[in-house]
């Protein structure tokens, strides 16, 4: 028999993502809901081997449900990769009496819950919150469609300086391994062409796909990249080669950077958020450890947080078919 929960923590950790507080809301409102305690435990695992711990009631949680960021800071530890932080942090638990713990951020997150699970037995559940879209498991993660937005956003404004002048803008997203908010972002934006860490486009093809364009008639051009992208260029780099190999064109360079993990979250990721905090808590209290809430089909389902972390998120290679078309 799993031991009765009655004291649950909650964590951010890693990049932060909009959404994450209406994550925590969430948590902090179902536990409430059930009369259990809620204990929130700041900068992460971080907190947890400092025991930097506070009591969250329902109303420790107002006007929250609408900021980007997270009340709880984040971190990410480098202690916490060491037995001996680990059991400082497991220590510190027992102490307070917390009894179980949801863990909100990404793969590296769920790495550490689930570490921490495997050698203290702590019941563990995990929660998506990344704005890169990169865990198995859920379609979609907490941040991820306000970062869509965010970007398109600011890209709609490039596009306007862009066609004024008539320049090329190389525009670098988010995304170290996975190219969906490129992708995504890229195709809603109206981008020419959209460079992803699983595809490798090659030299040759961009610099055909840009003549192909300028031939058909368009004056100015908007090529997404993310960050991690494979093409072996960095963003500046392929400037200076656009710029010598194609040098009708005018190139600019804009790097997004972190105002994309920024911002109020959208109503899809507040929605998801409350979704996943009350599943979250609720598989605990039914005694289960060791997964990820997250969105399948649209529903709320629980995936083994092994299998979250060492599973592949797959692009939806029909969205590079239909970009292709997009920029006929
Ligand atoms: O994992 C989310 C993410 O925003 C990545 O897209 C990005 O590469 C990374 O975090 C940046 O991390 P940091 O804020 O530590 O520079």
């Amino acid at each position: 028999m799993p031991k009765k929960i009655k004291k649950v923590g909650v964590l951010t950790s890693g990049g932060d993502s909009p959404g994450m507080n209406a994550a925590i809301r969430s948590v902090v409102r179902t536990c409430a809901y059930h009369t259990i305690e809620c204990i929130g435990i700041y900068r992460g695992y971080q907190g947890m081997i400092e025991g930097d711990f506070k009591e969250m009631g329902p109303r420790s949680v107002n006007n929250i449900v609408n900021k980007g960021g997270t009340i709880l800071k984040s971190a990410r530890s480098t202690e916490f990769r060491t037995a001996e932080g680990r059991k400082k942090a497991h220590e510190n638990l027992v102490k307070a009496g917390i009894d179980a713990l949801v863990v909100i951020g990404g793969d590296g997150t769920f790495t550490g819950g689930l570490l921490f699970n495997n050698e203290f037995n702590f019941p563990v559940m995990g929660i998506p919150g990344t704005i890169d879209n990169d865990i198995f498991g859920t379609s979609h993660t907490l941040g991820y469609d306000t970062a869509l937005n965010t970007v398109v956003d600011v890209i709609d404004k490039i596009r306007d300086t862009a066609s004024s002048h008539n320049r090329l803008f190389f525009v670098e997203v988010m995304g170290r391994d996975a190219g969906h908010i490129a992708l995504n972002a890229g195709i809603g934006a109206g981008a020419e062409e959209i460079l992803i860490p699983e595809e490798d486009l090659g030299l040759e093809r961009l610099l055909e796909s840009l003549q192909k364009s300028k031939a058909s008639g368009k004056s100015s051009s908007i090529v997404v990249i993310a960050e991690g992208d494979k093409i072996g260029k960095n963003v500046f780099e392929l400037k200076d080669y656009v710029d010598s190999n194609l040098p009708e064109y005018d190139v600019r360079v804009s790097v997004l950077g972190h105002m994309q993990r920024g911002g109020s979250p959208s109503c899809f990721d507040r929605v998801l958020a409350s979704r996943l905090g009350v599943k979250a808590v609720e598989s605990l209290l039914e005694g289960k450890s060791n997964y990820m809430v997250g969105l399948q089909n649209d529903k709320v389902a629980l995936t083994p947080l092994e299998q979250a972390i060492k599973g592949k998120t797959e692009i939806d290679r029909e969205l590079l078919r239909v970009s292709d078309i997009m920029s006929t």
